[in-house]
């Protein structure tokens, strides 16, 4: 196994992706590190977003892979497998999942987990990928702003073990990363589209131009979403420049 062949956990940490990043190079890191912690002071999301998680109730990590085989024109396979390794492990309790593009792991209308990849590119090669995970696991009371917090307890109303489930977790993620290592893009690609969140449903979303009605036609091998718009036209979006009407 390459993702969780090592674990390196830390009772609490500002950030796991920002502590990987910092101790990468001057550590040694062995490829599939997992720094794992309780609790995040300092939680990153998307656009400067923080990450809420109540002390040790959920799964808070980020592996560390080198995926020089990876063109960088080709990164969002990453997304793809990381993304793709976690519906697989939700499917082991919960009947179905989704991703909502780019990577924004829902349960219905809500978000389960969110990823932040992080990749250094150098000269032509992706040398190193910083993968961050935040799972809602135990959690029940969301207490930020996030419009639509869910975790598999408020699901399915179990309690889960978080080092069995980061293990199996770990496994999922690693089955995913070996596909990109022996370049099955196309497979990748096929079971990422399938599990869109709102694929081929006609629903509202807000552009610069405002809101509009669309559906989700596929995403382009660079990860731009393609959304077919009433007209019949296809638009393609790059992240932040479309947003969902949840
Ligand atoms: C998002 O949906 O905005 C991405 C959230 C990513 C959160 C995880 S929690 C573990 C890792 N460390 C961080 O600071 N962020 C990621």
């Amino acid at each position: 196994m390459i993702i969780g062949s090592e674990i390196i956990f830390r009772e609490n940490l500002p950030s796991t992706n920002t502590y990987a990043s910092q101790i990468l190079r001057s550590k040694n890191l062995k490829e599939g590190t997992i720094i794992y912690t309780n609790y995040q002071s300092a939680g990153r999301g998307h656009g400067g977003n923080g990450w809420e998680s109540e002390d040790g109730m959920n799964l808070l990590f980020s592996t560390l892979i080198f995926p020089i085989v990876v063109n960088p024109a080709d990164q969002f396979i990453i997304s793809i497998a990381i993304s793709l390794g976690i519906t697989d492990f939700l499917e082991r309790y919960i009947p179905v999942c989704s991703v909502k593009w780019p990577n924004d792991i829902y349960v219905n209308n809500d978000k389960i987990a969110g990823i932040l990849i992080e990749n250094t590119i150098m000269g032509n090669k992706l040398e190193d990928t910083v993968a961050g995970i935040g799972l809602n696991v135990n959690q029940v009371k969301f207490l930020s702003s996030a419009p639509n917090p869910v975790s598999l307890k408020m699901i399915t109303g179990k309690n889960y073990d978080l080092n069995d489930s980061l293990l199996r977790l770990a496994s999922d993620l690693d089955k995913r990363y070996k596909q990109v290592l022996s370049e099955k893009y196309q497979q990748l690609r096929d079971a990422y589209i399938a599990k869109l969140f709102r694929l081929n449903e006609w629903a509202g979303f807000r552009d610069q131009t405002g809101i509009f009605t669309g559906r989700i036609k596929s995403v382009s091998e660079s990860g731009r979403l393609q959304v077919e718009t009433k007209s019949g036209s296809i638009n393609e979006f790059s992240f932040k420049e479309v947003e969902f009407i949840i």
